[in-house]
């Protein structure tokens, strides 16, 4: 996604729309809470309230006070007695057990909404199960067909490659003679992968179909051997995208048949045919994990500090936010809010919501009264503890009769790839540095306190309620399942900041489209610096011809626009101490 289709979503951010039609609600979607208590009978909800209460209370007596006889109110007056400033209810927040979910218990005025969805929801049922489920791995128009490319999923290294039929494949990235990865391997003519190794070829299925140092008369014999068959995970390409299935088992192409990709509706309901496109695909390495990429991503009010001067204004668009659910969380389809900033003018009728759905999508739109949205579409692909990748894009849906969301021209136009993900960077840099600590900095904390997140997080307003229920639902399913082989340690951030900037691993050199433009512009970049000194070379002896300066003044310009923009391929740096 570019830089322009997020500040087009943060400034779209619309007012919270009147309850609506019920037969307008989408299944398993419900009405305004403040609505449902406003019609719930006052008797109901004083004993919703009391019951509330009462479980507070068996958990604080039950787990509650290190002191033993020290009683909630007690810890309460104490803490309160430390900052006369905070409230009752901040302090409440701060001293609930840890057992007690915090997501109906942050900011004020959630502490007596019966009706607000509690993660109860997630309790009991099926859990999520990650490795039963697609994830988007790659953009299609940036593989490169000729060679394999290696992913990582859930702490399982994967190589994709395309065979001789002209599709995309996924097999674990383990050749089975010795172990090596296949993704050092090669595409050969044939329509096959070779093992760089001893030569062993694959077709797409994972068959072995060579084994060249086999005798002529064993060759078959040990073809048709079972265990001469790669593991090769279930693929679908959807809308450009190659999704992978998350193990490889002997049940998973019929258990794969059986659930559909999280494909946005923008790009799979027949009605919005005609109406909906879909901007350039992105993807990237993130030197972040899942969590804290989620944390961020349902997380609306860091959009008005973080993004300073790309989106925002750090010194006065910052407001208390208001949250209501619009979705009830549930372990395997995620949960749904809309959010209104209470300071900031919006448009009337509009309505930003942010749909988390499990796996790894968070699909963030903007409604607008005319039918129009424009939709944010970010995918955090777990790929190894303390990583992930983004592939996210933009999407537009024109109004019934035609009318253009905010930011059409824009995502319409006729941008090259390549410079949408040269710009991507400028956005995503002001969250990386700090993402990629946080994550470090928390597991240290619990190394070393024991404290989890709820009890090492501090949340005094309702503004993070998103974070909470999206922390809540990661806890409920258990964390994400990775490969045990694989570390968790996060402890050991990166050795200097310098390395979060760099764009060419995390991108450039894994991007089709990107190493082409870039060897496009080391090319252009040469040429102007070359007829640049040629020029002014010539423009010097026998004395001073100035046309001949200053078109070599003019290329040795265009000599340091080329040079910045190469640079742009390796690496993007971003202080907030700089951006003022
Ligand atoms: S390890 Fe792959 S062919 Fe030997
Ligand atoms: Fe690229």
């Amino acid at each position: 996604m570019s830089v322009a289709a997020v500040g087009t979503w943060a400034r779209s951010l619309g007012p919270v729309p009147s309850l609506a039609c019920s037969s307008c609600r989408a299944p398993g979607e419900f009405a305004k809470p403040e609505k449902l208590a406003k019609a719930a009978p006052a008797s109901d909800r004083r004993f919703s309230a009391a019951v509330t209460v009462g479980i507070s209370a068996f958990f604080f007596l039950r787990h509650g006070g290190r002191g033993g006889n020290t009683g909630r109110r007690g810890r309460l007056s104490a803490l309160q007695s430390e900052s006369g400033r905070r409230s009752e209810s901040e302090v409440i927040a701060e001293v609930l057990p840890p057992e007690l979910e915090l997501s109906s218990d942050v900011g004020s005025s959630e502490l007596s909404s019966e009706s607000e969805p509690s993660a109860d929801s997630l309790r009991g049922g099926e859990t999520f199960n990650w490795h039963k489920a697609w994830y988007p791995m790659a953009v299609v128009a940036d593989l490169d067909p000729k060679r394999p490319s290696k992913l990582e999923l859930l702490g399982e290294d994967l190589v994709a490659w395309r065979d001789g039929e002209g599709q995309w494949r996924v097999f674990e990235d383990r050749c089975l003679h010795r172990n090596v990865p296949l993704s050092e391997g090669r595409v050969e003519s044939d329509g096959t992968l070779m093992c760089s190794y001893h030569g062993w070829r694959f077709d797409g299925t994972g068959r072995v179909t060579a084994i060249p140092q086999a005798k002529e008369g064993d060759l078959h014999r040990l073809l048709d051997n079972p265990r001469a068959c790669a593991a090769a995970r279930p693929t679908q390409l959807k809308n450009g995208v190659l999704w992978v299935w998350g193990e490889s088992s002997a049940d998973s192409e019929l258990e794969s048949a059986l659930v559909e990709p999280n494909c946005p509706e923008e790009l799979s309901d027949p009605a919005l045919e005609g109406r909906a496109a879909c901007a350039v695909w992105s993807h990237r390495d993130m030197p972040y994990g899942w969590e804290v990429a989620f944390e961020n991503v349902t997380d609306p009010a860091h959009v008005a500090v973080t993004h300073h001067n790309i989106v925002s204004d750090r010194y006065k668009d910052p407001c208390p936010i208001e949250i209501d659910w619009v979705r009830k969380p549930s372990n395997m389809g995620g949960f749904k809010f809309q959010y209104k900033p209470l300071k900031k003018k919006t448009e009337d009728g509009v309505v930003t919501t942010m749909d988390f759905r499990p796996p790894c999508q968070m699909h963030i739109k903007s409604s607008y009264p005319s039918g129009a949205s424009l939709t944010l579409l970010i995918n955090y692909v777990p790929t190894k503890p303390g990583w992930s990748r983004l592939v996210g894009s933009t999407m537009t849906v024109l109004g019934e009769k035609g009318e253009k969301p905010p930011g059409f021209a824009l995502y319409s136009a006729p941008i090259p790839r390549w410079l949408v993900h040269l710009l991507g960077p400028a956005f995503l840099h002001q969250d990386q540095v700090f993402l990629h600590f946080q994550q470090s900095i928390l597991q240290k904390e619990t190394l070393k306190t024991g404290k989890s997140w709820k009890q090492s997080y501090w949340i005094p307003t309702a503004v993070d309620k998103g974070t909470v229920m999206l922390r809540n639902w990661l806890d409920r399913n258990g964390g994400i399942s990775w490969n045990p082989a694989v570390s968790q340690d996060l402890s050991s951030a990166l050795p200097d900041k310098r390395s979060l900037f760099d764009t060419y691993h995390f991108h450039t050199e894994k991007c089709a489209t990107c190493q082409k433009a870039l060897k496009r512009v080391s090319r252009i970049h040469g040429a102007l610096k070359y007829s640049a000194i040629i020029l002014a070379s010539a423009g010097v002896s026998g004395g001073p011809c100035w046309p001949l300066l200053a078109a070599a003044a003019v290329l040795g310009l265009g000599t340091g626009a080329a040079s910045k923009l190469k640079g742009m391929f390796h690496e993007v740096p971003f202080h907030h101490q700089d951006n003022n």
